[in-house]
């Protein structure tokens, strides 16, 4: 079935659940397989400088390992930019990075980082990745996107998932639409991600242009649940063999 919307799972959160107890499981490669298997279009991990759940090795073997293609998301650090070189992963998303915060916080300061940005996108881009752009959805910002020569943007919409006020919540909508239509405008592939789960998702649908939707957290949690009853019916089986 060809689908026009893509979906990317960002599968960070099997790789946390597997570093809260140093084992080899869950395996990000498997959790990999299986989004293959269910339709999605590609795989997306964040590998943070500080290494709290993707970890280098798993980024290498996603590379020869991944059905799908590998979206690298990373902030814009030597270090990591030098694994990004290497791996040639098909797209790489550049984020913000601070090492306190949970999650990625807020979009992109392209007006402010330009320079250091744009030469890592074109390093990116002459090396085969597609370079995406982590932002909010704000006119100057994207127009600052696409000189920088990025061919993509991912639009934030943490701060419209998380609102509960609803004029807070249409307004951020509003900006949404905006900036996928002014990101279209200026030639550049529009993806958005950030706090999208079933609840929102048909708000999320509103956004025009839309290529990819990356989703990570609401699917790894409801996997849990879905999972659950099997892992426990598995275990109480195999405690109890046939003789
Ligand atoms: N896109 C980007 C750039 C992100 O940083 C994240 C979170 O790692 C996501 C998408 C996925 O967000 P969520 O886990 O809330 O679905």
């Amino acid at each position: 079935m060809s689908r026009s919307l893509k979906l990317g799972v960002n599968i960070d959160h099997v790789a946390t659940l597997r570093q809260a107890r140093g084992t080899v499981y869950p395996d990000p490669v498997e959790a990999a397989k299986i989004c293959a298997r269910a339709g999605a279009d590609s795989i997306t991990v964040h590998l943070r400088e500080d290494r709290r759940h993707i970890q280098d090795a798993d980024v290498y073997r996603l590379s020869k390992e991944c059905p799908l293609p590998i979206n690298l998301e990373m902030a814009n650090a030597e270090e990591i930019v030098q694994i990004a070189l290497e791996v040639q992963p098909a797209e790489v998303c550049l984020v913000p990075e601070k090492r306190q915060e949970l999650t990625t916080e807020g979009g992109l300061d392209v007006i402010g980082n330009f320079q250091p940005l744009e030469k890592t996108v074109q390093r990116l881009q002459e090396n085969g990745s597609l370079v995406s752009l982590f932002v909010d959805p704000d006119e100057k910002t994207l127009e600052a996107c696409a000189q920088t020569g990025a061919r993509v943007v991912e639009l934030h919409t943490g701060a419209f998932c998380d609102a509960t006020d609803p004029a807070e919540v249409a307004a951020l909508l509003r900006k949404l639409i905006a900036g996928a239509e002014t990101a279209h405008r200026l030639g550049l592939q529009v993806n958005a991600g950030h706090g999208i789960n079933l609840n929102n998702l048909p708000r999320i649908l509103t956004l025009p242009h839309l290529d990819t939707l990356n989703i990570g957290h609401s699917i790894i949690a409801r996997a849990v649940f879905h999972g659950l009853e099997h892992a426990v019916r598995e275990l109480i089986a195999a405690m109890n063999p046939t003789p």
